[in-house]
């Protein structure tokens, strides 16, 4: 977290540092500003050496999250004869959803989330059906069997895409919790699609359950990457994991499906799931850091800003309407103290006068982020 400089990462050419002029910190986009994972670059490297740049081949990278999985969560359901690699995350969701609903169906969702969950969806011409979070920002149970009910009730075939670890406010879901929503699923028949992208990020006391190791989700589909983790959106790779009542769907993937991803990509992924162990770890204790002064510098620097700081990913979702900044406070911190941030009405109800902050930087850019917000409100 503190290797690179701000000279180093400005002549990054990624989306995070060329979207906004040079004067503005960029802290929106999930990408990390950190030096990459030794063995991620070793694997690359020796690819290009090899020339080896064709097409993707094998079960390496789903090997390499069974071994994961087992040894991180003390998961070892995770059958590789129950795997697919797909192009990307959300590309693989959007599989996922076409596999088990048709045109027109509904998808539900918990805002705030990812705001890609919308707009995806919606593309595939399936309709949205919110179930927000809790106060507490955490799944409410009521909420989601009112829009299972709500969703069902139109007949078709709904769909519940689950995103865990959370995407913007970092909530670890409880094996309690995901076994409810096992439960819940099964009663009402809707298919759980969970995206997982994030579960190598959590932090603390908190572990991270995948969905299909509980109790009831044997229906359900996951998509796991090491993408966010390792910080390989670039290197394209991602895998599709069906619990052992949805292999048959994942069976009907089309082909063209799994000529999507990179084989470079895959190579990245694998080598960072099985070698990057250590590197991960260093990774999370900088963010429990960076989580930690965080919380200090808005304590000291921007106190009407409540932060309820979660267990994982990098982004902290905070609620800034006591600023009386109006619906979209990442206007003001750009326009006024350039800082870049996610807005918050993009994640949907839940979001307005809310701002996302991607944490995964150098505390001296952390820092100067908050000052420079302060004095845009100032
Ligand atoms: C919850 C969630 N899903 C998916 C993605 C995107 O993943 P991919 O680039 O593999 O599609 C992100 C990126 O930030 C994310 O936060």
């Amino acid at each position: 977290m503190r290797v690179l400089t701000l000279d180093d990462l400005r002549r990054r050419t990624s989306m995070k540092w060329r979207t906004y002029p040079e004067d503005v910190l960029p802290l929106w986009v999930a990408e990390m500003d950190v030096p990459l994972a030794e063995p991620v670059v070793r694997a690359v490297a020796e690819a290009m050496e090899r020339g080896d740049t064709g097409y993707a081949a094998g079960t390496g990278y789903a090997e390499a999250l069974a071994a994961f999985a087992g040894k991180r969560w003390g998961w070892d359901g995770l059958a590789v004869d129950r795997t697919a690699i797909v192009p990307d995350v959300m590309l693989g969701v959007v599989e996922m959803l076409r596999l088990v609903t048709g045109p027109g169906d509904p998808v539900i969702v918990n805002p705030p989330v990812y705001p890609p969950f919308f707009a995806f969806v919606t593309h595939l011409d399936r309709r949205i059906v919110e179930a927000p979070l809790g106060p507490d920002l955490r799944l409410d149970l009521a909420a989601l069997e009112d829009a299972f009910r709500r969703a069902v009730g139109g007949g078709g075939r709904a769909a519940y895409l689950l995103c865990s670890p959370h995407n913007p406010t970092g909530t670890v879901h409880t094996a309690g919790e995901l076994a409810a929503v096992a439960r819940l699923a099964e009663r009402y028949g809707v298919r759980v699609v969970a995206d997982e992208i994030h579960a190598p990020l959590v932090t603390g006391g908190a572990r991270f359950v995948p969905y299909l190791s509980v109790p009831g989700a044997e229906r359900g589909l996951s998509l796991m990457s090491a993408s966010k983790g390792w910080n390989l959106a670039g290197l394209k790779a991602a895998l599709a994991v069906a619990g052992p009542g949805a292999a048959a769907d994942l069976a009907r993937l089309p082909e063209e499906v799994g000529d999507g991803p990179s084989h470079v990509g895959v190579l990245a992924h694998t080598a960072a799931l099985r070698d990057g162990t250590a590197w991960l770890d260093a990774l999370l204790a900088g963010l429990d850091e960076n989580r930690r002064l965080l919380t200090r510098l808005l304590a000291e620097r921007l106190p009407g800003i409540v932060h309820r700081a979660g267990e994982a990913t990098y982004l902290a979702w905070l609620d800034c309407r006591a600023l009386g900044l109006g619906d979209d406070p990442a206007e003001v911190f750009l326009r006024r103290g350039r800082v870049a941030l996610s807005p918050g009405p993009d994640f949907g109800t839940g979001g307005a006068g809310h701002v996302r902050l991607n944490l995964a930087t150098t505390p001296e850019v952390l820092t100067e982020a908050v000052r420079r917000m302060a004095a845009a409100v100032s």
